[in-house]
């Protein structure tokens, strides 16, 4: 038997939280031999502290064999204590009309503190992945108080973005999903990111090629990829739970698996065009567990990808200046 790792889960009792517990615990984020401790943190209200209660008798009740232990906390430093990895869930959603900007300043602010505790209390190996939006720059901000971890052990979540992508050129080609492969995410999990269709291929030919339709790839598709969070949001009144959480158990499922290539927000040094320390999506390769490889050889100089790449990179650097306050 592994030695359980250990993993904090911030916003536990929340959408989200109910959605990829159950995952963990069963073993799909970590493998179905690797035993975990699920360190579960949540804000000091005592309304989530009791829904909390109720989220871990459940687990309990699971009678999950991977699952080595459950931690109820609304202190970041027990929640990260010697946690292996630290998924940072726990933010405000945005609600209809609102923009992931909108919530810039107020969760903006959690994720110093909980930066800067993960930095003193998590353990030696620790891996961080935000998911709390504004994500990219949540996760900016999170590595910024770091003094101990490197910057490269705090990634953020487009990979929500890659599975819609992937999906989305699936269904208007009429193929099953798994003939759409290296469809990535580039720049910031909004609607400015670009899913680059480029490189994308099905059934191992050029995606453009068998969809043949450059206007709706660069106009419809790019467009609903890009705010299908806020479609989801208008129709079910509430931000997207269920394929965020699967997201979050592809995301680091592949960065645990030696070779996976897949799209993560990480701090760039100035790839594809991207300013130096912002984080912006693209493609990693995973080279030991936990750790990857920017795959900077995708050509993105045509004209239109550049400038989709330039509206990005705009936006990602507008939000650091927002914050540059908070992160002195
Ligand atoms: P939710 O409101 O259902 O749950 C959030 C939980 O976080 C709540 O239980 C709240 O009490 C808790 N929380 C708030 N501040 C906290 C703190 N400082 N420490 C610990 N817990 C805290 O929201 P949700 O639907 O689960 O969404 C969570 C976040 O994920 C939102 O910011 C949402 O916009 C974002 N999100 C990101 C993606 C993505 O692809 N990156 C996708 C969907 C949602
Ligand atoms: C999503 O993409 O579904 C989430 O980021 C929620 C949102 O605010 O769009």
């Amino acid at each position: 038997m592994k030695t359980p790792i250990r993993v904090a889960v911030t916003g536990a009792a929340g959408q989200i939280g109910y959605a990829l517990l159950f995952r963990i615990a069963s073993g799909a984020m970590f493998g179905p031999d690797q035993p975990v401790i699920l360190q579960l943190i949540e804000a000091p209200v005592d309304k989530a502290l009791k829904a909390l209660e109720g989220v871990a008798m459940e687990l309990d009740d699971c009678a999950f064999p991977l699952l080595k232990g459950i931690v109820q906390t609304s202190d970041p430093a027990v929640g990260f204590k010697d946690a292996n990895w630290c998924l940072l869930v726990g933010a405000k959603p945005r609600g209809p009309g609102m923009e992931r900007a909108d919530l810039l300043k107020d969760n903006g602010k959690i994720f110093i503190g909980q930066g800067q505790i993960i930095d003193a209390v998590a353990a030696a190996d620790a891996r961080v992945a935000v998911v709390g939006n504004p994500a990219n720059t949540n996760c900016m901000i999170a590595a910024s108080q770091a003094k101990r971890l490197p910057p490269e052990r705090f990634t953020a979540m487009v990979r929500l973005d890659q599975n819609r992508a992937q999906s989305q050129l699936a269904q208007k080609a009429g193929v099953d999903l798994t003939a759409v492969k290296d469809i990535f995410i580039y720049g910031n999990h909004s609607p400015t990111m670009f899913p680059a269709f480029a490189h994308a291929t099905i059934n191992g030919a050029p995606a453009a090629k068998v969809i043949n339709d450059d206007a709706w790839l660069q106009g419809p598709f790019c467009e609903t990829v890009g705010k299908r969070g806020a479609a989801i949001i208008a129709a079910r009144g509430a931000s997207s739970a269920a394929s965020a959480a699967n997201a979050l158990v592809d995301h680091v499922r592949s960065l645990v698996t030696l070779g996976a290539i897949h799209s993560v927000a990480v701090k760039s040094n100035g790839h594809y065009g991207f300013d130096a320390n912002v984080w912006a999506g693209m493609p990693v390769r995973t080279t030991t567990p936990g750790s990857y490889e920017v795959l900077t050889g995708y050509d993105l100089s045509d004209a239109f990808s550049q400038q989709k790449l330039a509206a990005t990179n705009k936006e990602l650097v507008e939000e650091r200046a927002f914050v540059a306050d908070m992160i002195k």
